[in-house]
């Protein structure tokens, strides 16, 4: 598919009640592995790409200040129901102004997505993961994971997930040439004993660990390389990072 026919729709509101449903369990893990390895200064969590604000609630029930970022407007309604004690605002994870965190969050390849309007190339993400280094208070963490190539192997990819009013199917094709990947998905929704259907397609550019790694040292960064958050392992080519400030 060529950016030409990829359609404009990212997360409307029947991807996004779908993705709130049954997609939750990264964020839920994530939240838990934030809170084992917050540095003991106090200041925001950010959390990029929050979505219906799973880990937004987890942590602002413990009593942190948690500011919520996301592209997608109907996300960011489940959010603010879900967690009315944080903070959310609809802006691109790449863009967007970082107050001083002692964590900063992009959970679910939040960091793969070519959906803010501008090409996301190795020069804009060690950019970003600049920015991400100076918003942080010394010990403070950066949690993410990003797929890397080879994240659907050699032919198409296809799978079916269901809940009880609703279906979701995915096709994902990946371009080794490129590292990118288009993953169609294709939803139904019961409303009311009438099933709708949408569709979109998300765009993502894949991320080798080596250069994720050389990236966030290049940015001032440790680096851990994680396999899952707590007990929740990443599927294949889906890899995590914990990456530390040096404390002063
Ligand atoms: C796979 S979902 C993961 C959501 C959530 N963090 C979780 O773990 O359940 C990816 C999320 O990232 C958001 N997203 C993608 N690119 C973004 C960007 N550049 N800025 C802000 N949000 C973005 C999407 O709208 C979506 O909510």
């Amino acid at each position: 598919m060529t950016p030409a026919e990829t359609p404009t729709q990212f997360y409307g509101a029947d991807i996004a009640y779908v993705h709130d449903a049954g997609f939750s369990d990264f964020a839920r893990a994530a939240a838990d592995e934030v809170l084992r390895r917050m540095p003991a200064e106090k200041a925001a969590v950010v959390d990029l790409g929050c979505a219906g604000g799973v880990l937004a609630e987890r942590l602002s029930g413990r009593g942190l200040e948690v500011v919520g970022v996301d592209l997608s407007a109907p996300l960011l309604e489940l959010a603010r129901q879900r967690a009315p004690d944080a903070r959310f605002v609809q802006a691109s994870a790449f863009e967007v102004d970082l107050p001083r965190a002692a964590a900063v969050c992009a959970i679910g390849e939040v960091i793969n997505y070519q959906h803010d309007g501008t090409d996301l190339g190795p020069d804009r993400l060690t950019g970003f993961f600049r920015k991400v280094h100076d918003a942080l208070v010394p010990g403070g963490i950066f949690l993410f994971d990003a797929a890397a190539p080879l994240r659907v192997g050699k032919s198409v990819r296809r799978g079916w997930t269901e809940g009880e009013d609703w279906h979701v199917a995915f096709e994902v094709a990946e371009d080794r040439d490129a590292d990118t990947l288009a993953r169609r998905v294709v939803a139904f929704r019961r409303i009311e004993g009438i099933w709708r259907r949408t569709e979109e397609t998300h765009r993502q550019r894949l991320w080798p660990r080596s250069f994720v790694v050389a990236a966030l040292k290049e940015a001032g960064f440790t680096v851990e390389v994680l396999t899952g958050y707590g007990d929740l392992p990443f599927p294949g080519s889906l890899i995590g990072y914990c990456a530390t400030k040096a404390h002063a």
